[in-house]
């Protein structure tokens, strides 16, 4: 594992700041971006083009987007700036703004401003079930209504990751989801055109030996290590050994977010994603990289957490700054 790279999607300023009931200000969550763009993460999930009904905290992201493109934070290098996108009409969205700033969602585009990309993510989920409860309609119809939008961002250059939602649990089906079913949709989706797939146990429910199951049958339906990251909650304290057990079986690429914010508002009692400093602190301390300064991330933690007015989720953060 030694001097092996691994890249983190910080996902706070989306998956982390989605579910706090507190209007957060503009103004607060553009100093989170901008801060974190500076710790050396590449990609950075900035917000979501969601009907301000389903989600009113994501309300601000074409104001963020906009703000991100024409005025992008000073950077050693390249972020990708990722937005979730539930539909057409969410990366339509996403296109009228890159139209209308004049800037290309591909930084190697010859029409690129500054070093920043744009990227999207959709979502699919392994039940029914949650699948209903999170895009109001069945696996295949979110499959099918995911089709058009691979085409759109490809035509677009932007950059597409999938999401598989309840991996290792479901609220309302329990921790045994099936693993095959998971490979499939994993596969269609890469099938269907996208870059990277995040296999998400949203409910945190993951243990180590069903974490293990997953990974198996993700390889057995012939999927690639390199075309995978993982994306654990840590509601049950399980993220860093599931993430360990992923570290093991070749995956490379791991979200999180600072200060370990979030839950997701279809997952009752659900609790943040992993946080990053404590990633970061672990995979290091395996000798691997990550290009991440912990200390900048623990100082954004700290910060955030106060901001929000709730205690900071993470103990890396917490321990580096007493030090
Ligand atoms: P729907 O209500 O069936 O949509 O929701 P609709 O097409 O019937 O439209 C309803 C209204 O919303 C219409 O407006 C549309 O124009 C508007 P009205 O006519 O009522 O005035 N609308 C939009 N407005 C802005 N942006 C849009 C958009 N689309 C429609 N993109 C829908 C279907 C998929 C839109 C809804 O179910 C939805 O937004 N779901 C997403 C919910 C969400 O954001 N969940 C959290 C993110 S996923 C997550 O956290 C999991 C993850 O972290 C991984 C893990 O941990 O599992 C990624
Ligand atoms: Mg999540």
């Amino acid at each position: 594992l030694t001097s092996e790279h691994v890249r983190i999607v910080e996902v706070g300023p989306r998956d982390g700041l989605q579910n706090e009931k507190k209007s957060i200000s503009m103004q607060t969550k553009l100093e989170l971006i901008e801060r974190l763009a500076k710790t050396g993460v590449t990609t950075i999930e900035a917000g979501s083009f969601v009907p301000p009904k389903w989600v009113p905290q994501m309300a601000s992201t074409a104001e963020i987007c906009e703000h991100l493109l024409t005025n992008p934070p000073q950077t050693q290098s390249t972020i990708a700036y990722n937005y979730l996108v539930p539909n057409i009409k969410g990366l339509e969205s996403l296109v009228k703004i890159l139209d209308h700033t004049g800037v290309s969602a591909d930084a190697t585009g010859e029409t690129s401003k500054s070093a920043t990309t744009s990227e999207v993510s959709l979502f699919a989920a392994a039940t029914e079930s949650f699948s209903r409860a999170n895009t109001n309609c069945s696996i295949a119809e979110s499959l099918e209504r995911i089709k058009p939008i691979v085409s759109l961002a490809k035509a677009k250059n932007i950059r597409v990751r999938g999401y598989v939602s309840v991996a290792l649990g479901c609220p309302y089906e329990g921790p045994d989801v099936d693993p095959v079913k998971v490979a499939e949709i994993t596969a269609t989706l890469l099938e269907m055109g996208a870059d990277e797939v995040s296999v998400a146990d949203t409910t945190g429910m993951g243990t180590a030996p069903r974490t293990m199951k997953l990974l198996q049958a993700l390889k057995a339906a012939g999927i690639a290590t390199t075309d995978l990251a993982l994306h654990f909650h840590d509601t049950y304290g399980q993220a860093l050994v599931n993430t360990i057990v992923g570290l093991e079986h070749g995956i490379r690429i791991f979200d999180s977010s600072v200060g370990g914010l979030g839950g997701c508002p279809y997952s009752k009692g659900a609790t943040g994603n992993i946080a990053t400093e404590d990633l970061v602190h672990t995979i290091h301390s395996l000798g691997m990289h990550t290009g991440i300064n912990l200390d900048e991330m623990s100082k954004i933690g700290a910060w955030i957490s106060e901001e929000l007015g709730r205690p900071n989720g993470s103990r890396v953060g917490k321990a580096t700054l007493a030090r």
